[in-house]
């Protein structure tokens, strides 16, 4: 079976890749989806994130990593995925994730969105504090793989 995880990785961290590790060993295609996301307004653009996650994710066979555009259900279509992964950090992430996951159950009621509960570890990350420490030249190390942070350094100039 073929499993979409969709994302818009601004930029992958440690959390994401815990995600996509586990989902690995549950689906025979893995398809982890950089979306362009243009109303976040990325640091990073589109191919910068899609050739960090591809670095990160290289040790991994029965993974492909793609960009998208436009809504993840058609891309899950256009990938003959029957199923979305999303990680869950805490509580707070369930009500965007139960509204996306409820629309997209009503646009292809033939793909299944499934929850993983990231571990304790992981429930403070998110792109966007990762963002933050770096750019004010805190330490990252821990939080990414060592690719993201050089290219937060690079970027940030610290
Ligand atoms: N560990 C750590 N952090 C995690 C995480 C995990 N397991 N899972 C999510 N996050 C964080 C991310 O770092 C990010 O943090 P930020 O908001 O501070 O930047 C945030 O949670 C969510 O980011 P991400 O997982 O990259 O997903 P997203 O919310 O940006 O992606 C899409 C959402 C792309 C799946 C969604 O917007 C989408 O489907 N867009 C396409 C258009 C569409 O189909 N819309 C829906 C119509 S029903």
């Amino acid at each position: 079976m073929i499993a979409v995880y969709p994302g818009t990785f601004d930029p992958i961290t440690n959390g994401h890749f815990e995600i996509i590790r586990r989902a690995s060993t549950l689906f025979e295609t893995l398809v982890v989806a950089v979306a362009s996301s243009p109303e976040k307004s990325p640091l990073f653009d589109i191919n910068e994130r899609l050739n960090m996650v591809n670095e990160v994710l290289n040790a991994f066979s029965n993974i492909e990593v793609k960009k998208y555009s436009g809504l993840t259900i058609n891309f899950a279509k256009q990938s003959d995925a029957h199923v979305i992964v999303r990680g869950l950090r805490s509580p707070a992430d369930g009500q965007y994730e139960f509204e996306l996951a409820s629309m997209n159950k009503r646009l292809a009621d033939d793909i299944e969105t499934i929850f993983l509960s990231s571990g304790d570890q992981n429930a403070f990350i998110s792109s966007s504090l990762i963002r933050q420490i770096a750019q004010e030249g805190g330490d990252i190390t821990g939080f990414v793989h060592p690719v993201v942070q050089s290219a937060l350094i690079k970027k940030y100039g610290k």
